[in-house]
């Protein structure tokens, strides 16, 4: 550990457990680096700082009279789409954040830089600006569908979100091997708002100082490569972030085990499918009941995240057929969340059937667990392709053709016969990330540069 005196972050993470799980990790990396961490948070899904203990918190507020405290009231997200949400919540925390950022800076600490998660757009680099700070922008999510994000204006010229209804299984051949259907779009009565919100995350970006990457340079050497070459300002992909450390702060919001554990301890090694579709995803029943069935028709094992709001209007289980949980027995264990980290990185756990959001793809990766891809949004459809198609690491289930003969036929076959090489080509990539973290690797030698970097502001 080194001397930590002087040397300052501010952190700004957005509040998604998506994005804040893999900021608190990067604090946890700045903090072994002998850093002190300040996290700036909403009122939204704020944490709880007991669970970590090396960082200070701060709550974004007003700190002008006249004003009330918390920048956002509940009733003003209720019954918003995600889109929505991010506009409402990037209008509603620029100028309070502004505010809290200037009284943090003005305390008498000196503080290398601010870290801001790329979805707050540039707004917070004219934050930054104005108390004479550099900011370093976090992209929580991969380099290939950042280059797809990056190429939202070209995409839109030529066409192709217009084809989005008819020609899904064209291929974009701007950005092989995506097809229209893996552009990253997400159902939204704001179609525009997701596109500004998207320009200005890819415009905040380039105005940066510098882009930290939760990916590794093995994983995405030729993707990284072509976006540092269009953005002029340094990258440094140092990931994969959760296995920097062995100290790192605790990750979930359960802390409870819910039994877990002692349920995976009782299975056969790889027998396991654990499905989980991240924290943000949502379901129709009717596919919600495809995949209990398909589950329990394929006879493997199986760990299920079944987390409230996860089938759209329901706590989710209630939708189960009557009798479903006695007919699995003890084939089956559902939860509301698990520690997915720990869940991964079970011997028995065979194959992750999920949504493929960028955390989920990382993490199963690092452990060798290669996957089912069902995406539903945005990054997810990339990483998709990349998981299925050029890592060839997994195998797809389409969202909107959920069908319980399939899930059962792809289920086996992930199980029993390892998918097709697909476990031994992701067990290479474990290792991999395990080369990149090691001593002089390039994810080691990129968090050195990022520290001199960071350092270097202040001179
Ligand atoms: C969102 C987007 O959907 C995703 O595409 C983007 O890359 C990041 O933001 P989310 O949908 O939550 O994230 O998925 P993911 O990126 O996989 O992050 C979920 C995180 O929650 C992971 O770190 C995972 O370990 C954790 N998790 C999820 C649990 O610990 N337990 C669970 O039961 C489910």
């Amino acid at each position: 550990m080194e001397e930590r005196k002087g040397r300052r972050i501010i952190m700004f993470p957005v509040p998604f457990p998506g994005h804040f799980n893999p900021m608190i990790q990067l604090a946890g990396i700045f903090h072994h680096r002998g850093f002190s961490v300040t996290i700036l948070h909403t009122s939204h899904n704020f944490p709880d700082p007991s669970r970590h203990p090396h960082f200070t918190f701060r709550a974004i507020s007003h700190k002008k009279e006249g004003e009330g405290e918390d920048p956002l009231s509940r009733s003003e997200t209720s019954g918003l789409d995600l889109v929505s949400f991010i506009r409402v919540l990037k209008q509603k925390y620029a100028e309070p954040f502004r505010e809290t950022l200037a009284a943090e800076v003005g305390g008498g600490e000196t503080v290398c830089c601010l870290v801001s998660d790329a979805i707050w757009g540039r707004n917070t680099e004219d934050a930054a600006k104005e108390v004479g700070l550099r900011r370093v922008v976090l992209r929580t999510g991969g380099a290939a569908s950042f280059r797809a994000f990056a190429a939202f204006p070209l995409l839109r010229d030529k066409g192709y979100f217009s084809a989005l209804d008819s020609r899904l299984d064209d291929p974009v051949i701007e950005l092989s091997p995506l097809k229209v259907k893996d552009l990253p779009i997400i159902e939204t009565n704001d179609p525009d708002e997701l596109y500004r919100i998207i320009t200005d995350m890819v415009e905040g970006v380039k105005s940066s100082s510098g882009v930290i990457w939760n990916t590794f340079q093995d994983l995405e050497r030729d993707q990284i490569m072509d976006l540092s070459s269009n953005f002029h300002v340094p990258f440094f992909p140092i990931g994969p972030f959760h296995k920097h450390n062995n100290d790192l702060p605790p990750k979930t919001k359960n802390k409870e085990d819910n039994g877990i554990t002692n349920w995976l301890d009782k299975q056969e090694p790889k027998s396991v499918v654990y499905a989980s579709f991240g924290s943000l995803a949502d379901i129709e029943e009717k596919d919600f009941l495809e995949i209990a069935w398909g589950l329990r028709n394929s006879k493997q094992s199986f760990l299920w995240v079944v987390r409230p709001g996860l089938v759209r209007g329901t706590e989710g289980l209630e939708s189960l057929p009557c009798g479903f949980m006695d007919n699995i027995g003890h084939k089956g264990k559902i939860v509301k969340w698990a520690n997915q980290l720990e869940v991964l990185a079970h011997p028995a756990v065979g194959v992750f059937w999920t949504h493929c959001g960028w955390n989920s793809t990382v993490e199963s990766i690092c452990e060798g667990v290669p996957m089912i891809c069902t995406p539903c949004f945005t990054d997810q459809r990339v990483n998709a392709r990349y998981i299925t198609d050029v890592w060839r690491v997994g195998k797809v289930l389409e969202r909107n053709i959920m069908d319980k003969g399939d899930i059962e036929q792809v289920v086996r076959s992930a199980i029993i016969d390892g998918g097709d090489g697909m476990r031994d080509r992701c067990l290479g990539f474990k290792e991999m990330a395990e080369k990149c973290l090691g001593k002089n690797g390039s994810s080691s030698n990129y968090l050195d540069k990022l520290v001199r970097h960071v350092l270097s502001f202040d001179s």
